[in-house]
């Protein structure tokens, strides 16, 4: 049977097997703190009614009767807003107090859900616990033998971190308010709390001012929020318990604003909106009382706008060239004993805080803010590594974790998994040193992203991120979180994200409906290439159409992974019963597919480049079928023979169209053959 309807039928053998109700785990991504089974099952049906008690709290009611749609959603059960009643209910759920507007840093997430076989009990300190125990139990929701059925539990949880957050980069590309509220959605499902909205950039400037219009007016190409639409994602997101942090990267990643207001910059301009990925020269001018009356104006229009008691300054990748060639900079570097650009930074950031906090707000900045000059009370993003995050925690800065969590990168989720904030340089912390560290954040850069591509570029890969930072450290058994990970990406988009829907019709645009099915055998286990990588290869402007199949395959490969796996179990003699069928199966659909394939891969432009990575996989799939006959005849290919299929592997090894072949690692241990140059290394 092939490997996907394996996993399906082996699944499907899970939902209504009476042990898959015993399963611990529950498929629960982020997995609790503490769940105990119980006996039975709570049956959901037409009859199911919640109560709220606190139903004084508009967040708590609303989060009820969202919680009726997400089951109605989830099950097809016709669920109306009657089912929110005051009297007893199948789930009772109680706040002790509405929570805090703003949401707090460190404010009380904890729950306890029981669940038996006559009802259900939410319990929480505040709304903000009992949005995070509704999520739980909708994640619980399976059908049973007869019917939908919640299992016997009773469930402890609170989360380890309390930042765990989402940065979302809507300058490079813009991202409308409905894409984002849809990520807030599946940001909530899985406890995340913080949304990092990367508001301003070289390549655009996406918020309304009212009092500098310029910035939008001339900074943006018309793609921008306006204050209304952003006070209502506000209000949105806190509705989810989640916070909105707003940045504006300053001093560098600046050029949009220097459209409108030339005179901040530190060179000459004019300029015009960036276009290009990459490091730039503009930067605010640091030494001119006139930027800083213009920060103080524009900090405190801003920190009205977002009630977030953190305010994020940037402060990344200054390059310094305009520093360094404007003589009158030069000058008062001199004067004020700023050796370098890292001093001048640091004079910058010093009375950038000052500014900040006049505006009752906390700053928090990229790790390039770090300076021992600096007061205690900013917060310090790491990006470049997680040795200045245990830095600036040993320094007394509270700090987050970003770098290992970038997930612009195309990494699997099995890389960001293995990040923990307090492991590498921050597990040598003292136990107030440790307590700086904050939590986390998901970063979505994008520059290779657009509205219709993002969901599968965040999802399902975040929820891992999202387990590390919400369960116990010592939950990261591998395997358990894709298993998990597989089910909540269903869950996710039944709930509406994308990253599953959107797919098919981005294939369909390359090769018509017809086509897809052969396109999507091939896309299935091809996947973008690594890193900094595509900027590489190819010129991109922010103007470029992302529609290439680059841009649709996901940045996981699922059947590549469970296929390498099988691989790595039949080399190792440690195979299951049906690796070996399996993986048979896989390559001669592979290498038929190319005959499919190879004759719709004319006239259009989107799908040329698509005809190497068919005859690539083909062949490789080909000699991996000749490798698996000699093993399985107990016969040796000879020398001679594997030598002439290296050509082969080497070109497979080679990124084309941006995209790799990730089934080329199992081939290549089947038959013994290394390509000259491995894939992973082209980072
Ligand atoms: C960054 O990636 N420059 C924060």
């Amino acid at each position: 049977m092939p490997m996907h309807r394996l996993l399906a039928a082996l699944l499907l053998s899970m939902l209504v097997h009476p042990a898959f109700a015993q399963s611990p785990d529950h498929f629960l991504m982020p997995m609790p703190q503490q769940v105990a089974s119980g006996d039975g099952e709570l049956t959901i049906d037409p009859a199911f009614t919640i109560s709220a008690n606190a139903s004084s709290d508009a967040r708590l009611h609303s989060a009820a009767e969202r919680f009726l749609e997400n089951l109605t959603t989830q099950t097809g059960i016709l669920l109306t807003p009657q089912a929110l009643v005051t009297e007893k209910a199948v789930l009772s759920v109680t706040a002790d107090s509405p929570g805090d507007t703003p949401q707090k840093l460190g404010e009380d997430e904890s729950y306890t859900l029981t669940v038996s076989s006559s009802g259900a009990e939410l319990k929480a300190p505040t709304t903000l616990g009992v949005l995070r125990g509704m999520e739980t139990f909708l994640q619980l929701i399976k059908p049973g033998a007869n019917g939908f059925v919640v299992p016997a539990v009773t469930i402890h949880d609170h989360p380890r971190f309390p930042w765990r957050g989402l940065l979302i980069d809507v300058s490079r590309h813009f991202i409308p308010i409905k894409v984002l509220k849809r990520n807030l959605d599946s940001m909530a499902a899985v406890k995340m709390n913080v949304f990092h909205w990367h508001l301003s950039e070289d390549q655009g400037f996406r918020v309304e001012s009212k009092i500098f219009p310029k910035l939008q007016q001339m900074g943006s190409d018309g793609q921008f929020y306006t204050q209304q639409q952003i006070t209502d994602l506000i209000a949105y997101a806190h509705d989810r318990g989640i916070r909105v942090v707003p940045e504006f990267d300053l001093p560098g990643h600046s050029t949009s604003w220097f459209v409108g207001y030339p005179q901040l910059s530190s060179g000459d301009g004019p300029y015009s909106i960036e276009r290009k990925w990459g490091i730039f020269d503009p930067a605010m001018d640091p030494t001119k009382d006139s930027t800083y009356e213009f920060l103080d104006k524009f900090i405190g229009e801003m920190a009205k706008l977002f009630p977030d008691a953190y305010f994020h300054v940037g402060g990344d990748e200054v390059n310094g060239n305009q520093w360094n060639s404007n003589p009158r900079i030069q000058a008062f570097m001199k004067m004020h004993q700023l050796k370098d650009d890292h001093d001048l930074q640091a004079y910058f950031n010093t009375r950038l805080l000052t500014i900040v906090k006049k505006h009752g707000k906390h700053m928090e900045g990229w790790d390039e803010v770090l300076h021992p000059e600096l007061p205690k009370d900013i917060i310090v993003q790491s990006w470049r590594g997680q040795k200045s995050l245990a830095a600036a925690a040993r320094q007394g800065f509270k700090g987050i974790l970003s770098s290992g969590y970038y997930i612009d990168l195309m990494q699997p989720a099995s890389q960001h998994y293995v990040v923990d904030p307090l492991s590498g340089d921050g597990a040598n912390l003292t136990a107030e040193e440790a307590g700086r560290v904050m939590g986390g954040e998901a970063c979505m850069w994008s520059e290779f992203v657009s509205p219709e591509n993002i969901d599968s570029r965040v999802w399902p890969r975040t929820a891992a991120i999202a387990e590390r930072l919400w369960s116990s450290q010592d939950v990261k058994d591998i395997d358990s979180m894709y298993r998990r990970l597989a089910t909540t990406s269903d869950w996710l988009g039944r709930r509406g994200a994308t990253h599953q829907s959107s797919y098919r019709p981005m294939l369909e645009r390359i090769i018509g409906a017809d086509g897809v099915p052969a396109l999507k055998t091939l896309a299935d286990v091809l996947e973008p290439v690594k890193g900094y990588r595509r900027g590489q290869l190819r010129k991109f402007t922010s103007q470029t159409p992302l529609n290439r199949l680059v841009d649709a395959t996901r940045p996981e490969s699922d059947i590549a992974r469970e296929f390498n796996a099988a691989v790595d179990r039949l080399m190792e003699g440690k195979a299951h019963p049906d690796d070996a069928a399996s993986i048979r199966s896989w390559m001669e659909k592979w290498r038929n597919n190319n005959a499919a394939l190879q004759p719709r891969l004319g006239g259009s432009f989107l799908i040329t480049e698509v005809a190497p990575l068919s005859s690539d996989l083909a062949a490789l799939a080909a000699v991996g079928l000749q490798s698996l006959d000699a093993k399985e005849k107990g016969s040796t290919l000879s020398a001679d023979w594997l030598q002439q299929q290296k050509p082969v592997f080497d070109s497979a090894a080679q990124p084309k169209g941006e995209l790799l072949i990730m089934v080329l690692p199992g081939i290549s241990k089947l038959a013994g053959i290394t390509p000259a140059v491995p894939q992973r290394s082209q980072e």
